[in-house]
């Protein structure tokens, strides 16, 4: 008989990890009680604190966006942390679970990092599967690195599964520039007769492509202005998009990387749970008055 004990019921935010050691050739097994995730809540730490806490197949999605390169001056967040965070993620997503990864590249003298490749590639080495490489295109701006390179105008956001997933919920939106009613008609056949035809339809709107358009700047990445007090927001509505095309109603969504609360936001709005990890503690009172708003709305009668 395994000296393993088993956990018959595990509360879903009560966290257990088991250690053991081996004593004169015996294995002993303690279960370690860890603290209790609190849902709808952002942890102002580092990311990797917070998944510590997580039991294995946790969360139902993730959608981040991490500090890339040195483009800003966060935490100092090295490759050998994102690969730990890039472990911990496929441990804590649960099995057909999402994550959403919105990264671009820094250029240093006309040289891309390509660092968002060198993460996507070590993503699939952790386990898990590169579902989609989708584009997030917005306004060109300023040229990188000199002026004789073309506008820059995206990011990518890589979507990563743990197996096949378990949630997609394709948009339909994209006008169909050939939509049309079906319609029928008579062709006259070599014998005289007539042969009935009919022409199938096509909708108005057709699913999306997987390249997703958003303006950005004040007044289309947020419908509220405390946003901006953060320097990196991506749009609510990208955050929106991704939210209810691979979760659904009451699941739980994770943002290891929180800045402003924008995933919070839309997990809310859209009857999700969430976890967020934010290190700074200036953007995690940005994110908290942001999401106080929300709420409040939110319990409003309705009129
Ligand atoms: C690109 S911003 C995210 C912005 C966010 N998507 C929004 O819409 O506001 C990245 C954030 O990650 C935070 N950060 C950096 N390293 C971190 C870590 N190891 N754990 C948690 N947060 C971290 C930074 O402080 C920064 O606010």
């Amino acid at each position: 008989m395994s000296n393993l004990q088993v956990i018959t019921s595990l509360d879903r935010h009560q966290i257990q990890k088991k250690t053991s050691k081996k004593v004169n050739g015996h294995k002993y097994v303690k279960k370690i009680k860890r603290n209790k995730l609190r849902l709808n809540y952002i942890y102002n730490e580092n990311c990797l604190d917070t998944m510590s806490k997580m039991s294995d197949d946790f969360i139902d999605m993730t959608v981040t966006s991490p500090p890339y390169d040195d483009m800003r001056s966060y935490s100092g967040n090295s490759f050998s942390e994102f690969e730990s965070i890039a472990k911990e993620l496929y441990r804590v997503t649960k099995k057909g679970g999402v994550v959403v990864w919105v990264v671009g590249d820094q250029t240093i003298k006309g040289n891309e990092t390509g660092t968002s490749f060198k993460q996507a590639l070590h993503f699939k080495d952790v386990g898990f599967d590169l579902f989609d490489t989708m584009i997030y295109l917005k306004p060109p701006r300023g040229a990188v690195g000199n002026n004789k390179t073309y506008w820059q105008t995206f990011e990518y956001m890589f979507v990563l599964s743990k197996g096949k997933p378990k949630t997609i919920n394709p948009i339909v939106d994209r006008e169909n520039k050939e939509a049309r009613n079906g319609d029928s008609g008579t062709k006259r056949l070599h014998n005289g007769s007539l042969l009935r035809l009919k022409r199938g339809g096509y909708s108005k709107y057709g699913r999306r492509t997987n390249v997703w358009e958003y303006l950005i700047g004040k007044g289309h990445s947020a419908s509220d202005k405390i946003a901006h007090e953060h320097p990196a927001i991506f749009p609510e509505k990208l955050a929106q998009d991704h939210i209810v095309s691979w979760s659904n109603k009451g699941d739980l969504v994770y943002d290891p990387f929180m800045g402003s609360g924008t995933t919070a936001k839309m997990a809310t709005i859209n009857d999700r749970k969430y976890i967020g990890s934010e290190i700074s503690s200036e953007y995690c009172k940005v994110a908290r008055r942001r999401l106080e708003s929300v709420t409040s709305v939110m319990t409003l009668p309705a009129i």
